[in-house]
């Protein structure tokens, strides 16, 4: 027997840093759905996904907990693992860049491309984003601080992270080698980026501006792969990342069966941010290595809320979780994928979300099969008939639109898009719903024309069969339960039988068919996703969960220096919406400036001229936005008001406090 057809498709691997939104969940589940469609369509399929543990991010946010990375990362995992579980991801390997395999397979990458001269060593200087894990050079960055000298002492990434100064010895990798024939490579395989304008992208932002060399090690990170011949360098964590796609294969090991079997990579699934590192620095370090290169990036699109980037202190994130426990796993998977146009962004309203719950699901597709069960119960003493021979002109309509659904659908899914694959297969669910009103079996069964009657029941049920099929990719346990309640067994390869009529049927369906989505009140849904998502918002640390509540010895206390200042000037800082920058005495001649972010709780400042306030005058001084900060001004915070420490008169400038 010849082998099967082979299909690789693969996520990005996720940084295990935080909790996964259902922005993270979209990629995962985008990938599960055409992965289960090719496995349906016969294809000796591998989906892989996994977390990218490496790195600053992860040690910085280990550290926070007081507990070592690999321990943080180890507790982070179980997380991911059981979000995807109850998501019915369907992967058949969860890659980790902590495994031992993929390290040994980075070491001898990075030691084959420096024994042959691709990697060399040098210096770098330059801005990093630990958020982005990404460096910058002074020109990228989106916003730069500089001191009173014109230094540039800090800045913003494009993404709006911080960035902070490095400047250490760090081997480079030669990009600009590459960059004719990654160009030449795109030119020849014009799907080679999906959608094409982020190939435009990449062509006129990267690559003709030339190819930098890229930075692949850092001596400041210890959390991350060692470089074998020169251990005092960790491997850059984007190389370590992107090679998890050979790794997870055997590249590099002794058992290499799986990559030699699966690559080159059918489609590798990507957010629309990450495409260059997936388009230029790993085709050109598979260049570099002799390998074939993915036959498809693909970079879809975000799901936004409706005031932007979904964030955790903005409390606009949604959890998966909290839909899925309310709602189910089909109700999400179903809303995501219908409602980002694939490529582009979409956005995500508890609102949007409800109506497409109770219209798509609950009506269209509920109602339907909950109708056809009921009436076949009631005319048929539940049982199916087979599909008739004879059919009359909306029987014939019915059968073509399932064909044309069909053809459509395969086409669409092919090229992931997946929302169109789902609007194909709701003009057949309402076709069919068209069809009850259009036979009116109630008529038929009062007039006896049991025949006819029979016909129609066994038309409905058959399309019910064919849409849970069409639907099985995408949702995972409302086609089960279809076939249950429609008297069928579920088989996962029952797309085979994707055809009207393929059925044989004379079975009965179940006698007390439930709705597969009950109908939900709008009002209080909305106001259930809503309560969550601020629910979600993290709250301020007390400072006894800090640990601040714990006592302190007098001579702790005595190490702040706290003084009465009076206020000579106040004024706004330019360029901040937070800073007011204060001149203050503090008696013996010592005056002082000190920047306080309280500029939104005191928008008529000038009140405060003259007033006496808490300072603390021995911390060290700071530049903000090149202005010189020579102390803190004390201030109180409750339910978000804040009030700086002003005292009365009685208290004389620059005495201390004790
Ligand atoms: N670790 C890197 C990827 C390395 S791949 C060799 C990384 N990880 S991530 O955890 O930050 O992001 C993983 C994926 O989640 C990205 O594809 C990103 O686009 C996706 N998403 C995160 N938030 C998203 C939305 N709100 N919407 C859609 N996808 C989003 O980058």
């Amino acid at each position: 027997m010849a082998d099967k057809k082979t299909f690789y498709i693969t996520t990005p691997i996720y940084y295990p840093s935080g909790r996964l939104t259902i922005g993270n969940a979209y990629t995962t589940i985008a990938a599960d759905v055409m992965a289960r469609y090719k496995r349906s369509q016969g294809y000796d399929t591998f989906f892989l996904t996994g977390t990218d543990e490496h790195g600053l991010k992860i040690e910085q946010k280990a550290e926070k907990q007081g507990i070592k990375p690999q321990e943080f990362v180890d507790k982070m995992v179980v997380t991911y693992k059981k979000l995807w579980k109850s998501l019915d991801i369907s992967y058949d390997k969860f890659i980790r860049t902590t495994d031992q395999e993929h390290v040994k397979g980075v070491q001898k990458i990075f030691e084959q491309l420096l024994k042959q001269g691709d990697i060399y060593l040098g210096e770098y200087t330059g801005w990093y984003s630990v958020e982005d894990e990404e460096y910058f050079t002074e020109s990228q960055l989106a916003e730069v601080y500089k001191d009173d000298d014109g230094n540039v002492i800090g800045g913003k990434a494009p993404s709006g992270h911080d960035v902070q100064l490095v400047k250490e010895p760090s081997y480079f990798f030669k990009m600009s080698k590459y960059a004719d024939r990654l160009y030449q490579y795109y030119q020849e395989h014009p799907d080679f980026i999906l959608p094409h304008t982020r190939e435009k992208e990449m062509v006129n932002n990267f690559i003709k501006p030339g190819l930098e060399d890229l930075s692949v090690t850092r001596t400041t990170v210890s959390w991350g792969i060692p470089v074998p011949s020169d251990p005092k360098h960790v491997v850059y964590v984007w190389i370590d990342a992107l090679s998890n796609y050979i790794t997870a294969l055997g590249y590099g090991s002794d058992d290499d069966s799986l990559f030699k079997k699966y690559w080159p990579a059918d489609i590798h699934l990507v957010g629309k941010e990450i495409v260059r590192f997936h388009t230029i620095y790993w085709p050109i370090m598979l260049m570099a290595l002799g390998l074939p290169l993915p036959k498809h990036v693909i970079g879809h699109g975000w799901v936004l809320m409706k005031d932007g980037k979904m964030s955790k202190s903005k409390g606009n994130a949604v959890y998966p979780e909290s839909i899925i426990n309310r709602y189910g796993v089909d109700a999400l998977r179903y809303y995501l994928m219908r409602a980002l146009p694939f490529g582009s962004d979409g956005v995500f309203t508890p609102e949007d979300f409800v109506e497409r719950v109770n219209y798509d699901l609950a009506n269209d597709l509920g109602n339907l099969l909950n109708r056809t069960v009921s009436m076949i119960n009631q005319y048929q003493d539940g049982l199916v008939k087979p599909v008739a021979q004879d059919q009359d002109d909306f029987g014939k309509d019915l059968m073509q639109t399932a064909q044309t659904v069909i053809a459509n659908y395969k086409k669409e899914m092919d090229i992931l898009h997946f929302t169109q694959a789902i609007e194909d297969i709701w003009k057949f669910i309402n076709r069919a719903n068209k069809y009850i009103d259009e036979t009116t079996p109630w008529i038929l069964n009062k007039e006896g024309k049991t025949a006819e009657l029979a016909r129609v029941m066994s038309n409905l049920a058959e399309s019910l069969r064919i849409i849970a099929l069409l639907i099985a990719p995408i949702m995972t346990r409302t086609p089960v339960e279809m076939y249950r309640q429609l008297g069928l067994d579920w088989h996962n390869d029952e797309l085979k039988q994707l055809e009207f009529g393929a059925c044989a049927w004379n079975t009965k369906v179940v006698a007390d068919p439930k709705p597969i989505f009950p109908r939900v009140k709008p009002e209080e849904e909305i106001k259930y996703i809503k309560d969550e998502m601020a629910r979600a918002k993290p709250k301020k640390q007390s400072r006894s969960e800090q640990g601040e509540d714990k006592e302190i010895s007098i001579s702790d206390f005595d190490k702040v220096k706290i003084q009465i200042g009076k206020i000579l000037s106040v004024e706004p800082v330019q360029g901040s919406k937070k800073l007011l920058q204060f001149q203050l005495d503090f008696g013996n001649g010592d005056e002082r400036q000190i920047l306080s972010g309280i500029r939104q709780y005191y928008p008529n400042a000038s009140e405060l001229l003259g007033r006496k306030v808490l300072a603390v005058t021995n911390l060290k001084p700071r530049k903000m936005l090149g202005h010189l900060s020579q102390g803190m001004l004390l201030s109180s915070e409750k339910h978000g008001e804040v009030k700086l420490a002003l005292v009365g008169d009685e208290h004389e400038i620059g005495a201390q406090l004790s």
